[in-house]
């Protein structure tokens, strides 16, 4: 089975993305053709410092690499590295209703909140529609916000192949029922717009600082605690195995411990957790032309497959005469 996904360059990831999307993807190389690239086309919409967006590029594929993405498996590529999907986007303008696209979440929202939207906000669904098609994608794994996104795809894509003939496959979302959502620092989901987030390759002290502002509960140094709605724990689970897990139920049942403890048990955690992939990026930080290569052999592969369906698409639109 292909999956295929996107990957906003937006900056400094958190556990939330880790535990939510990446570990999950990560995990599946191997069992499943994976196809991830970097959506810096996309990225304009919001990112419109040019030193700013390539270094937000570079700086995603060298976390996704660092965290566990591995290029042998995985096509892993940045969108404008294979132009041809711009191509696909512009013919499949044609294919896209004005209704359509003014029924996109996004761009309702940024317009019901006086946002002046641009034309690149508003057909932002007709380029992931492109990035989608391109690839022959069956399955997109997504998080609830895109599912719109990609029945937009699914539709275009019917739209094309009732015009032309069975050209385009047809995509499914996959929500992964599964995923939970991670707290944030104040127990509200974990996301960068609410500035609760604990960052995956943040510096130790601001760390262990932010882990210090968690939420948590008044009670004395010496009374037994809750774990199971503590965030603190709810936090700290998600790294440690079953066993890790119930002696520290048992520590906050024996009382005598404050929060205060727990919160420095949680960022020595963390801190571990990550130094391995914290390593691997210094490494890459340190041999960006190793990057380079890999996102070149990775856009290599990414349009061999995509020159089979623009073949297809150039050839039944009459675009090769
Ligand atoms: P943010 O909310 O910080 O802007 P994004 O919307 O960029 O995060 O999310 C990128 C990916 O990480 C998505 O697949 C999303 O489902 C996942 N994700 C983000 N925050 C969480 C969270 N708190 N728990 C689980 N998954 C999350
Ligand atoms: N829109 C997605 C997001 O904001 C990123 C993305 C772009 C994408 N193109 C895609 C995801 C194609 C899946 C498939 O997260």
């Amino acid at each position: 089975m292909r999956l295929f996904t996107g990957i906003q360059p937006s900056g400094d990831l958190h556990i939330g993305n880790y535990f939510g999307s990446i570990k999950p993807m990560i995990d599946s190389q191997g069992d499943n053709e994976i196809f991830a690239f970097i959506a810096n086309y996309h990225a304009m919409t919001s990112v419109n410092d040019g030193e700013k967006l390539a270094n937000l590029t570079m700086q995603s594929a060298m976390d996704f690499l660092a965290l566990g993405l591995d290029p042998q498996k995985t096509t892993f590529w940045v969108q404008s590295d294979v132009k041809e999907v711009l191509e696909l986007y512009w013919i499949l303008s044609s294919f896209t209703s004005m209704g359509l696209l003014e029924r996109g979440h996004s761009y309702k929202d940024k317009t019901s909140r006086g946002i002046g939207a641009n034309h690149s906000l508003f057909s932002y669904p007709v380029l992931m529609a492109a990035d989608i098609l391109l690839f022959n994608s069956q399955i997109v794994p997504v998080g609830k916000d895109q599912i719109q996104h990609v029945e937009m795809a699914r539709d275009i894509a019917i739209k094309f192949n009732n015009q032309y003939g069975n050209i385009l496959t047809i995509p499914e979302y996959r929500v992964d029922e599964d995923v939970k959502t991670v707290p944030g620092i104040d127990g509200q989901k974990m996301s960068k717009s609410y500035g609760n987030t604990i960052n995956i390759f943040g510096e130790e002290k601001k760390q262990t600082k932010t882990i210090k502002k968690i939420v948590t509960e008044n009670v004395s140094m010496e009374e037994p605690k809750e774990w199971a709605d503590c965030n603190v724990y709810n936090i700290t689970k998600l790294f440690l195995d079953d066993s890790a897990q119930s002696e520290l139920q048992k520590r906050y049942e024996k009382g005598g411990e404050g929060h205060g403890h727990f919160k420095l048990y949680t960022a020595e955690v963390i801190w571990d957790y990550y130094a391995p992939y914290r390593e691997k990026r210094a490494y890459l930080e340190a041999n960006q032309n190793e990057v380079r290569e890999i996102l070149t052999l990775g856009a290599n592969k990414a349009r061999a497959s995509a020159q089979e369906v623009i073949e297809k698409v150039r050839s039944a639109t009459g675009i090769s005469y």
